[in-house]
């Protein structure tokens, strides 16, 4: 696992958009996994000037998104297809028909969550997929539990991420939506490469429980401990308490 301090969110999301593009560089055809959330914003926000610039194409590039809220509108501005539309999709050279979201608004969910899966899979997973972290340790919508989900599925958000999620919804955590598809931790291990964004003091405790701690499904981030290649670019405040217990980042 390598750990990359950085100043602040602005570096950050400039450390974390380097690496997605030289993949994209690389492999032009490749298919990053994405993130929704605060963390990854500025991320996008780095990929789509360098789009504008002409430095970066992702006219080959498909994408699987983690996961959708239950039962929210596609055209609801809280929905995470439009946040992936308004934050990145619309604004660089993808086709649209190769960027992929679960549909939380399916009849049959669990056809929905085989399909999804058997779509991650057609793909050949992620080549690399990015992640932010709850304050909960919860990558995707995997909340912690007693076991490690393998594929995509339903789940019921914990209080803690309804109220972290409030703040997009009228800082009212009842009209949070309480369930959510997301992809398992299976699914997202299988992804060739992870890369983790994490920002601000708030995160600090969970940072640390999660590099340094067991590995246990109730920190559900602490998986990544396993992966063969995870990269986390978080900014000094998120990783005051990690550095605090010893653990060591890149120069
Ligand atoms: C959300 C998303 C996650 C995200 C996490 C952290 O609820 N489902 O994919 O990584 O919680 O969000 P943020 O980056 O806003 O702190």
């Amino acid at each position: 696992m390598k750990v990359y301090k950085t100043a602040d969110y602005a570096a950050m999301s400039k450390k974390a958009a380097n690496i997605i593009c030289s993949l994209v560089v690389l492999k032009p055809d490749c298919v990053l996994g994405l993130a929704t959330g605060s963390s990854p914003v500025g991320t996008y926000k780095q990929l789509i000037e360098w789009n504008k610039e002409g430095y970066l194409s992702f006219a080959h590039v498909k994408t699987v998104n983690l996961d959708e809220y239950r039962n929210l509108p596609v055209t609801h501005d809280q929905s995470y297809r439009y946040f992936m539309n308004d934050n990145l999709f619309d604004h660089v050279d993808i086709d649209k028909s190769v960027t992929n979201v679960p549909d939380g608004m399916a009849a049959d969910i669990e056809a929905e969550c085989k399909r999804y899966d058997a779509l991650v899979a057609s793909l050949g997973g992620a080549d690399l997929q990015l992640l932010g972290m709850g304050h909960d340790g919860h990558i995707g919508f995997n909340e912690p539990c007693d076991e490690f989900p393998v594929g995509t599925h339903l789940v019921d958000l914990d209080p803690m991420t309804l109220e972290a999620n409030a703040r997009f919804f009228d800082n009212d955590p009842k009209k949070v939506p309480n369930q959510a598809v997301t992809m398992g931790i299976g699914t997202i291990m299988s992804a060739k490469k992870i890369l983790v964004v994490v920002s601000g003091a708030d995160k600090a405790g969970i940072v640390a429980k999660a590099l340094l701690g067991p590995v246990t499904p109730q920190v559900p981030a602490s998986i990544l401990q396993f992966h063969p290649d995870v990269t986390i670019v978080a900014d000094e405040a998120a990783l005051a308490e990690y550095i605090k217990e010893g653990g060591k980042v890149c120069d």
